[in-house]
């Protein structure tokens, strides 16, 4: 085994200037501020403006991590990024944070597409590529404009999605960093969770985002369920060494759920959705910059990153800050 490891050099996010309250979405839809809240833990998300796509976000986390880490954009050897939101299908966004980063040292530049796991998968992707020696850097990116792809007279599901983006930088290290990830994909459900237009199937048509809420919410806390066990077991750890759970942010009573699995009080759990809404691959690492930058998350503790989306996709991520 590789005495290589990847570790968290610096973190960074971003989230863009408009907000769009329950309030907001009580002038749109037939809904209340106290549903959302009780159903969701949602009270406002954040909104790209005209003009300001994925990239946009991305390169914003991304400066901040890079700052994080006290790095230049071109000591970065590997970009990772992942989207369900990509500025045009080609290229990638990845290559173009690459450019506008001003990164010219030929760096592999990559989307992951696996929706709210992204991040999860993504960095994943650049742990395997920094413990097998091929690069020393990477900058992992999740970024999102959801809101483009949300139907606002969809009262069962838009007023879940945010926007933003986070981002860390890492680095090859004989100090623990990444210890395990976990990742795993049932490809049988697209019916439950998917977008309707848009890609080659639906050219031209509006790509609106469409998903069975009850049977997603089901299915999220079980199989969150199972991979935190999976992960404990993998590293033969007990629930208490966990510092901190640093979850997806899909639904405040899906996280509920997982730190009840865990035994985990809600002051040991990073919670955002109340703030940004779900802004699926973005989740993870706005929440764990959320809990860097304010102080509670600090060098030398066990983070427990968890996440369940479209695709259906699921994944997870042991790592010692
Ligand atoms: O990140 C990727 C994975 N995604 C998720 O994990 C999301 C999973 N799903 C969810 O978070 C929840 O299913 C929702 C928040 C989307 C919906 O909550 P729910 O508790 O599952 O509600 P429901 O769809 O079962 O609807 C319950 C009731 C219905 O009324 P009846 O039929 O019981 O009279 C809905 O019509 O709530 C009604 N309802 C609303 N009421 C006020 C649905 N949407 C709204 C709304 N405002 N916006």
């Amino acid at each position: 085994m590789s005495l290589i490891n990847a570790r968290i050099l610096g973190t960074g996010s971003y989230l863009p200037e408009g907000l769009l309250t329950n309030a907001d979405l009580e002038q749109r839809i037939e809904t209340t501020d106290a549903w959302i809240v009780e159903r969701t833990g949602i009270r406002e998300r954040h909104v790209a403006a005209e003009g300001q796509f994925t990239s946009d976000l991305a390169v914003e986390a991304a400066k901040a991590a890079l700052l994080s880490a006290n790095m230049d954009a071109n000591d970065i050897k590997l970009i990772v990024l992942a989207t369900t939101t990509p500025d045009r299908v080609f290229p990638s966004v990845a290559c173009l944070v690459q450019g506008k980063l001003g990164i010219t040292n030929g760096c592999p530049a990559m989307d992951v597409q696996a929706v709210c796991s992204g991040f999860i998968y993504a960095l994943s992707t650049a742990n395997a590529f920094i413990r097998s020696g091929q690069v020393k850097t990477a900058l992992v990116i999740g970024a999102e404009t959801l809101t483009r792809i949300t139907d606002y007279n969809d009262r069962g599901n838009c007023m879940l999605w945010g926007d933003g983006a986070g981002a860390v930088v890492l680095g090859a290290s004989e100090e623990e960093g990444i210890i395990s990830t976990h990742l795993h994909a049932d490809g049988r459900h697209e019916e439950m969770l998917y977008v309707e237009g848009g890609g080659t199937r639906g050219i031209g048509e509006p790509a609106y985002m469409r998903m069975q809420g009850n049977g997603v919410f089901k299915m999220a806390v079980n199989t969150l369920d199972a991979i935190v066990d999976e992960t404990l077991a993998a590293n033969e750890l007990q629930k208490s060494d966990l510092d901190w759970l640093v979850p997806h942010q899909a639904n405040k009573r899906i996280i509920d759920a997982t730190a009840r699995k865990l035994d985990m009080s809600m002051d040991r759990v990073i919670l955002t959705v109340g703030e940004h809404g779900n802004t699926s691959a973005a989740s993870v690492p706005l929440a764990l910059d959320t809990g860097v930058k304010d102080g509670r998350i600090k060098r030398g503790e066990l983070i427990l990153m968890e996440a369940f989306g479209g695709g259906f996709t699921w994944g997870s991520a042991l790592v010692r800050f």
